[in-house]
């Protein structure tokens, strides 16, 4: 028999959410160039959303379809209590499936932890195989422990893992082969993500933007096929190749059509609901969050406010809304 589903977040261009994106944090311990080269600013710890806050948040999205979560940041792990985060996400009825995004950091010492939370899949931002290339970028000499526990990661039977790789003229896309030789032997997927423009990287930008073009096109000579999307897999396009057991995936936010696969809510650490990643409004849901009481409220609110989505961004106009860097609301 099939399942009855509950009510389908939809918005007015009859996309679908059922995932969300949770930013747990703001805070990062890494300064990547294109992200956070001054480092994060420094938050107060209460500005976050609470563990109860996160348990009412999710309990009514689920109720409204969500079935995914990802939490993020930020770095997601240097909150404490991030192991505690995803059990009581894990806890919500309706919840199948927790991803975490993360720069790997913790990830040796903490993998097991959040895998017996219910921590299924993940993904790692590795900029660079090279080791000096690496630390330059994220300002962190910690290649061979993001690497180590990103080998922890599998041993420990997380179905899902992906890697998040920025590409960057002239520093990093000459390891673009390097990356994919990687998936030869490894069930994990690469995922080569376009540069986005924010506030903070102008000037980045516009010296180290590749086109996605350029990546496809490397990609069908060496001989790799792109997969058709089915609606889970969102604005990423997957592509595989016989010989190689991991995958290759392309995010390319610059493409045409990119914004007709949305299909993620996000809300950042300190509660709001952002409809758009390159929009300019954030609506706060906190005062909703209080109590389980208050969920048909809440409810309502998250359904009346997505009739206010817009229907693309604006990148190509040179718009790129308010964000200044994709820590405040995880990329
Ligand atoms: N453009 C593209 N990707 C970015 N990320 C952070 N900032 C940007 C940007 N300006 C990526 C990180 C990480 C993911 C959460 O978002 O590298 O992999
Ligand atoms: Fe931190 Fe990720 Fe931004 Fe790098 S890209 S500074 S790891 S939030």
């Amino acid at each position: 028999m099939s399942e009855i589903l509950p009510e389908t977040l939809k918005d007015p261009f009859d996309r679908s959410f059922r995932y969300l994106r949770l930013s747990v944090t703001k805070r990062c311990n890494f300064n990547c160039t294109y992200c956070l080269p001054n480092g994060s600013t420094r938050v107060a710890r209460h500005s976050e959303l609470s563990v109860p806050e996160i348990s009412n948040l999710v309990g009514a999205l689920a109720e409204l379809g969500i079935r995914k979560v990802r939490l993020t940041g930020g770095e997601p792990t240097v909150r404490a209590d991030i192991v505690e985060i995803a059990r009581a996400v894990r806890a919500v009825p309706g919840i199948r499936q927790i991803a975490l995004t993360t720069n790997g950091y913790r990830l040796a010492a903490l993998g097991k932890d959040l895998r017996d939370a219910g921590v299924t899949a993940l993904n790692v931002s590795v900029d660079s195989l090279h080791r000096e290339r690496f630390h330059a970028i994220t300002g962190h000499d910690r290649l061979p422990e993001v690497l180590s526990g990103i080998d922890r990661a599998l041993e420990l039977g997380f179905e899902r893992l992906k890697v998040n790789v920025v590409l960057l003229r002239d520093i990093n896309d000459s390891e673009i082969e390097s990356f994919i030789e990687w998936t030869q032997g490894m069930p994990i997927s690469v995922r080569f993500i376009e540069l986005m423009r924010t506030g903070d990287n102008g000037h980045l930008f516009e010296s180290r933007h590749v086109s996605s073009d350029s990546l496809r096109k490397r990609l069908e000579d060496l001989g790799w096929a792109r997969e058709r999307g089915t609606p889970e897999s969102g604005p990423a396009q997957e592509w595989s190749h016989s010989d190689h057991l991991g995958r290759v995936g392309v995010i390319a936010p610059y493409s045409r059509g990119f914004c007709e696969t949305c299909n993620r809510l996000r809300i950042t650490s300190e509660g709001a609901l952002r409809l758009c990643l390159f929009g300019d409004s954030d609506f706060s849901l906190r005062s909703l969050l209080q109590e389980p009481s208050q969920r048909e409220e809440l409810k309502q609110v998250i359904q009346e406010l997505l009739r206010r989505k817009p229907s693309r961004h604006l990148l190509h106009e040179g718009k790129f809304g308010n964000v200044r860097d994709l820590a405040r609301i995880g990329g």
